[in-house]
């Protein structure tokens, strides 16, 4: 397993241009399938979950060409409606399949995605959804097995508010028999881009980034040309990174209105930042102050940047309170960070870090993708090296990460599997 290593050192420089939302790409792969139609995408993140999303929809028979950041995809042909273990397994977002394939083929078979590493994460709203759209869903032999002849229009009250159930049954909604309305649907900027995707496409949709999306069901769905929006948690996770060095960072190709909760909390920390509608420039302080924050659903601030969040506060003069109100087991960052030297107590779903303290390099463990992000910010200020293992989390996710940190001038290298050592990258960087 590919591992990261990094040196801690002086302040971020430079600029750093941030790529296409891995969370609105994933839908928007998705969605691909609700057309014979030609798609085209662009501004996509190659990351693993996007090459994973590609080999699923290929898997189902659609044909998809590559070129730099965007795709071509055709789905005139669809030979099979399952998702299988394999593929699903190494990636939840798979059950956005669900709804497209059950809408386009009137069957489908998901493989039901487990656990995670940060919670239960069931996804029975997904199901109880389409069941009032008129589906026949049975759970056999760790399967998903959905049917419907046309999925009809129903009137759907989220009991809790989900990202990826909202966009599942929006896409399902597009090709219904009649007019659905999503209530305390999600609201987050994914769930617009894709919206504008579908409507780009022929579908009838509006309210799209409110509580209530009504979406008119049309009889097919044709081809479009869609830009991804940028990806929101890639330019927190790098003011983040700006912020704990110091640096001065310009962070560029970004839509600072998509992380406002985020970087008002930054702000009550006291970086010095101006935001411009498509970039933020972060600029030196002498110094950040604790902020408490609690996660929520969109507006609010994201459950995907309370671990760099942490890490960020361990620098910060006085106490830090953060509540995680999303995912019921999202501190797996917290033991690893403690043992670089941070002083963070855990009450209940609440995150206590006292700052500012020193931080040490460690050898430390990856458990999911964002807790991967805040291991890699402490390690860019901590005293000498720090390894972290399991860097397969943060491929799932940040594109280039050591390149583009590397470029504003970070100490970080990636150790092949088997092909180098640990030793000999530290040796690397410290001669740098
Ligand atoms: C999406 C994001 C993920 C982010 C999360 C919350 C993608 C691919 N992933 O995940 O990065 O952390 O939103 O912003 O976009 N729930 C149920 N039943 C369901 C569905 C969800 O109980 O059927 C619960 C979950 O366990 C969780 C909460 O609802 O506690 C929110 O989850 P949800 O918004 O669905 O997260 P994802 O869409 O999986």
């Amino acid at each position: 397993m590919d591992k990261l290593v990094l040196i801690g050192n002086g302040p971020l420089e430079g600029e750093v241009r941030i790529s296409g939302a891995k969370n609105a790409s994933l839908p928007c792969l998705a969605a691909s399938i609700l057309t014979a139609g030609t798609v085209n995408l662009s501004n996509l993140p190659w990351v693993r979950d996007i090459y994973t999303m590609c080999d699923l929809i290929r898997e189902l028979g659609l044909e998809i060409e590559d070129n730099d950041d965007s795709v071509e995809i055709k789905g005139a042909k669809i030979n099979s409606h399952i998702a299988p273990y394999q593929l699903v397994k190494t990636m939840r977002a798979s059950i956005l399949v669900l709804g497209p394939l059950l809408a386009r083929l009137g069957r489908a078979q998901v493989s039901l995605p487990g656990g995670c590493a940060i919670g239960a994460r069931p996804v029975d709203l997904h199901l109880k959804a389409l069941e009032q759209m008129g589906a026949e869903i049975k759970l056999e032999h760790g399967y998903i097995d959905a049917r419907a002849e046309r999925l009809k229009g129903a009137h759907i009250n989220f009991e809790k508010v989900t990202v990826t159930g909202t966009e599942n049954i929006m896409m399902a909604a597009t090709l219904a028999e009649g007019t659905t309305i999503l209530d305390n649907a999600a609201c987050e900027p994914e769930i617009v881009d894709l919206a504008e995707m579908l409507i780009a496409m022929g579908a009838r949709i509006e309210g799209a980034g409110t509580e209530r999306i009504v979406i008119e069901g049309v009889d097919r769905l044709h081809g479009c040309d869609h830009r991804i929006i940028p990806d929101r948690i890639e330019t927190g996770t790098y003011v983040c990174a700006a912020a704990i060095t110091r640096g001065r960072v310009s962070i560029t190709n970004t839509e600072p209105r998509h992380l406002e909760a985020f970087l008002a909390a930054m702000k009550k920390a006291g970086l010095p930042m101006e935001i411009h509608p498509d970039r933020i420039e972060v600029f030196p302080h002498e110094g950040l102050r604790a902020v408490n924050i609690t996660t929520e659903p969109h507006p609010g601030f994201p459950t995907d940047m309370q671990a760099q969040f942490i890490a960020t506060m361990t620098q910060a003069e006085g106490t830090s309170i953060v509540s995680e109100n999303i995912f019921e087991n999202r501190f797996g960052h917290v033991p690893e960070l403690k043992r670089m030297g941070a002083d963070i107590v855990i009450d209940g779903n609440r995150a206590l870090t006292i700052g500012p303290t020193p931080l040490s390099g460690a050898q430390v463990m990856a458990t999911d993708l964002r807790a991967s992000a805040s291991l890699v910010i402490a390690g860019l200020i901590a005293a000498e090296e720090t390894t972290i293992d399991r860097i397969y989390h943060l491929d799932r996710g940040y594109y280039n990460l050591e390149g583009k940190l590397g470029n504003l001038g970070a100490k970080i290298r990636r150790v092949k599997n088997g092909s180098d050592t640990v030793q000999r990258a530290v040796e690397e960087l410290s001669n740098i």
